[in-house]
């Protein structure tokens, strides 16, 4: 870089009304080589005077746009020469809609509507909201000043260092500078808000900010960040760096939360929980949001990717960190066993595709950078950092990362100084063990077979789909795996680095991969996954949830995969009858989810139906309508999973209670317990017709409590009417709705066989709209994905012959996914329909 910045000093004068702002910008800037041009980022901005002064010596410039570049070109007639400099410039921009940059967000105050001004820059549009140098390693100090109407409050990274009140009701809200950091971690919101507040034990300010008349919902997210401050200031051994750490509830906004140093932007949803109206799902939701935020004010704030292809050092590692924060805060919760669930069972999903790419990959343009905030940056970043945890042990690994924080504080960092400071730490060949983890797109499928007295391991990478298999692929991977098996647990981590293996092996039963730790699927020869039925059924109670549900879930996705047939699946899934975990529940009810909707419409379907409330009625029964005094965390999250899939198959004992409930809650008899509100609305939703379509539209434009219009929009996208359905949808783009929603609506709706074709229809003829507003951002490629519920040749070729059409720049990748994976349902069902259909007609029923 020829050019640096050392500081911005801002000040915006946003027109809240007019949906404009104004600033005024002096960088300073290191020149490390002469220049007579200066190239900025700039979107959307028009700039009306440029000036760069060098000693006594100024003069102007002049502006070349570069609108696709998102640059603009500064150029002058005189040298500039090496050393420091100061660029002054002033500018106008436009307070957008689209939840990017520097955006408005409407709200209502004493019976008033009202609009925020507030920002979200990262990846990429910190440039819309000033000129600026907007890459991850062009760390600066940040100085901020705003004039607003006297009666907003201002919130940025810092505290307020000035207050000036002006004639004509306005003030000037200066802050104090910011640490030296990246762009798209500055932030400043304006608007009426209310807060509450706590220390921590260091003295930190946490303060929790929301629009009038909130305030009550924030005690939990306000209990949760102290203590997470606390746990990572210990953890990190690396004191949080500011007087402040505020938190603040924004009406409209694209993703769940933001990690701005200092000033966290949430979600409404991930952040508010009701003492009496949320559900326990809710409020893990919000514990997991804020501790993953948190985490990123040292991963990612203090010590920042240096460039985009490592965003996983952030998203993976603040990923994997929160449940280390909320199982220290919440040890009852078990929240460790739900990781195989929440974040390594989705990566291994997405990473099973041909489509998927690298942890560690190139990108450059902005839409490309969007594309790369997914599974596989996220869950799999977590899931390879969880299995290098386990392997080096808790210790070893705490002191790795100490050091990397330390080494690169206020700085960047690439995804091998990570491994460099662990390895230094532990003595173990990290990089070696790692770099195809990250580097490579996939995992390896072992295959675990018994040949003589020994057991034969194998690796080759995993496809789901079959056609996918004849891609040729000879990587192999340094797997650590475990084992445990009827005579004893293997502590030790094995090192699998060949394609094929052979360790010594006793006769009884052997599951591998203990806890699921390791980023692999297992496939077992038959007459060794024959012998797993009797610990499955936990007759010696020694496999723990984590295996359990390992072993299914690797039995459903290999039959999807071609390794062995839905058949197989099934009747293994008969072993689970009695097993009472949450995960295995969650995930028994995800795959059987997958099968039925590629079922759906066949003739199979009614019995595929009877099979499914077979397998979930023992679970049910057990955990019943009532939640128990003191009941386990994880039996208040199941509960909604199994009665929810009984309901959803038709049983009608279930649905009978579903409609009692739902009556008896609207009458005021009694109240709906918040953890059966979203299942028990969507069942009435999907049993239902016009009359209570419209009694849930008014229930949705009247609630304000943004958990509770999130369930009733999903009841609304569960009606079977595809009439009702395309309502939903039209709802969800008007204004009754924010446009956060939007896209969620669309997923929801398509994910329900009745509204597919409703939602692709819909999607295809509002894509002009849909690019327009949401095109490059973050919920963009979110209009695209869930084409993945088609389970036919014929609806690829659609999908594929819409986007020909249409510029797909930010969505190649998510296309290419969906489509793949359509074509995996079709040849799935092709494969498997007479075998199910056989294995149905087997069961008596
Ligand atoms: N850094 C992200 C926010 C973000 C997401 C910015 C996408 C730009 C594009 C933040 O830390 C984050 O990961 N938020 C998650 C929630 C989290 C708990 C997984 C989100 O918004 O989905
Ligand atoms: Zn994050």
């Amino acid at each position: 870089m020829e050019v640096s910045p050392l500081k911005y000093k801002i000040h915006f004068e946003p027109d809240l009304e007019k949906f404009v702002f104004s600033g005024i910008e002096r960088i300073e800037l290191l020149i490390k080589k002469s220049v007579k041009k200066i190239r900025l980022h700039s979107s959307e901005i028009e700039i009306l005077s440029v000036e760069v002064v060098q000693g006594k010596v100024a003069q102007k410039g002049k502006v070349v746009y570069r609108e696709k570049e998102e640059e603009v070109e500064l150029v002058f007639e005189k040298n500039i020469k090496t050393g420091k400099a100061t660029l002054k410039l002033t500018f106008t921009g436009i307070l957008n809609d689209k939840m990017r940059g520097f955006y408005r967000s409407k709200y209502a105050h004493a019976g008033k509507e009202y609009h925020m001004g507030v920002t979200q820059f990262e990846s990429t549009d910190a440039r819309r909201a000033f000129p600026s140098f907007d890459e991850p390693s062009q760390k600066a100090v940040f100085e901020v000043s705003f004039k607003v109407p006297k009666d907003r409050t201002v919130i940025s990274n810092t505290v307020e260092s000035n207050v000036l009140e002006h004639a004509g009701g306005y003030k000037t809200v200066s802050f104090a500078p910011s640490p030296k950091m990246s762009s798209y971690l500055l932030a400043f919101i304006i608007g009426h808000f209310e807060f509450i507040s706590k220390k921590t034990k260091d003295g930190t300010l946490v303060r929790v900010f929301v629009t009038p008349g909130k305030k009550k919902q924030a005690e939990f997210a306000l209990s949760v960040a102290v203590q997470t401050l606390e746990f990572y200031t210990e953890y990190f051994k690396i004191k949080y760096p500011l007087p402040t750490s505020d938190l603040i509830a924004i009406p409209d906004f694209a993703a769940g939360a933001m990690e701005n140093w200092g000033a966290v932007t949430y979600r409404e949803s991930a952040v508010l929980v009701d003492p009496v109206n949320s559900s326990t799902h809710n409020k893990q939701w919000v514990a997991l949001v804020i501790a993953h935020e948190l985490a990123h004010q040292w991963f990612g704030n203090l010590v920042t990717m240096d460039w985009w292809t490592h965003l996983w050092l952030n998203e993976g590692f603040a990923s994997y960190i929160e449940y280390l924060a909320v199982n220290k805060m919440f040890p009852k919760w078990s929240i460790w066993t739900q990781f195989v669930y929440m974040d390594h069972g989705r990566a291994l999903e997405l990473d099973g595709l041909k489509n998927t790419h690298p942890i560690e990959v190139e990108v450059n343009h902005p839409a490309e950078i969007s594309e790369i905030f997914d599974e596989v940056s996220y869950s799999k970043g977590a899931s390879v950092i969880r299995m290098l945890a386990e392997y080096l042990g808790e210790e070893k690994f705490r002191d790795g990362l100490r050091l990397y924080l330390k080494k690169h504080s206020y700085s960047n960092a690439k995804t091998e100084d990570l491994w460099s400071a662990l390895e230094k730490v532990s003595k173990k060949p990290v990089k070696k063990i790692m770099q195809n983890w990250t580097k490579q797109a996939g995992y390896p499928l072992i295959t675990i077979s018994k040949n003589k007295n020994k057991l034969k391991l194998s690796q080759k990478r995993f496809f789901s789909s079959v056609a996918s298999q004849k891609t040729k692929s000879n990587v192999s991977w340094m797997v650590p795996i475990s084992f445990i098996s009827e005579e004893k647990i293997e502590e030790n981590k094995y090192l699998l680095n060949k394609a094929v293996d052979f360790l010594p092996s006793s006769n009884g039963w052997i599951k591998a991969n203990k806890n699921e730790t390791s980023f692999i699927r297992i496939k077992y020869s038959p007459d060794l996954l024959a012998k797993l039925t009797n610990p499955i059924q936990q007759k010696d109670k020694k496999l723990s949830e984590q295996d359990r549900f390992g072993i299914i879930r690797d039995a459903f996705v290999l039959s999807e995969a071609g390794y062995s047939s839905s058949e197989d699946a099934l009747s293994l899934a008969t072993a689970y009858i009695n097993d009472e975990s949450y995960i295995v529940w969650s995930e028994l009810a995800t795959e059987i989810g997958k099968l039925k909707s590629i079922l759906f419409g066949t003739e199979v379907y009614p019995e595929f139906q009877k099979y499914i409330v077979v397998l979930f009625s023992e679970i049910a029964k057990k955990v019943g309508w009532k939640a128990k005094d003191n009941e386990d965390h994880s039996t208040s999250l199941l509960r909604s999973i199994a009665l929810g899939v009984l309901g959803r198959n038709g049983d009608e004992e279930t649905l009978e209670k579903v409609f009692e409930l739902y009556k008896n809650d609207l009458s005021g008899k009694e109240k709906l317990s918040p953890d059966l509100k979203s299942m028990v609305y969507s069942l009435v939703a999907e049993n239902s017709g016009l009359k209570e379509y419209e009694l849930f539209t008014k229930m949705y434009k009247k609630a304000t409590f943004e958990e509770e219009r999130d369930r009733i929009l999903r009841a609304l996208c569960s009606f079977k009417d595809k009439k009702l359905l395309k309502r939903t949808l039209e709802l969800s783009f008007s204004k009754e709705a924010r446009s956060q929603d939007a896209a969620k609506t669309v997923i929801m709706v398509w994910g329900n066989p009745y509204g597919r074709e409703v939602a692709w229809e819909f999607v295809q003829s509002k894509w002009k709209y849909i690019a327009e507003k949401y095109g490059g951002g973050h919920l963009y490629n979110r209009f695209v994905k869930p084409a993945a519920n088609f389970t036919s040749e014929k609806k690829a070729k659609e999908v594929e012959a819409f986007f020909k059409k249409h510029d797909t720049t930010g969505l190649e990748r998510s296309i290419a996914q969906a489509t793949e994976q359509i074509r995996s349902n079709a040849a799935w069902l092709k494969r498997d329909y007479k075998k199910i259909s056989e294995f149905l007609s087997k069961k008596p029923s």
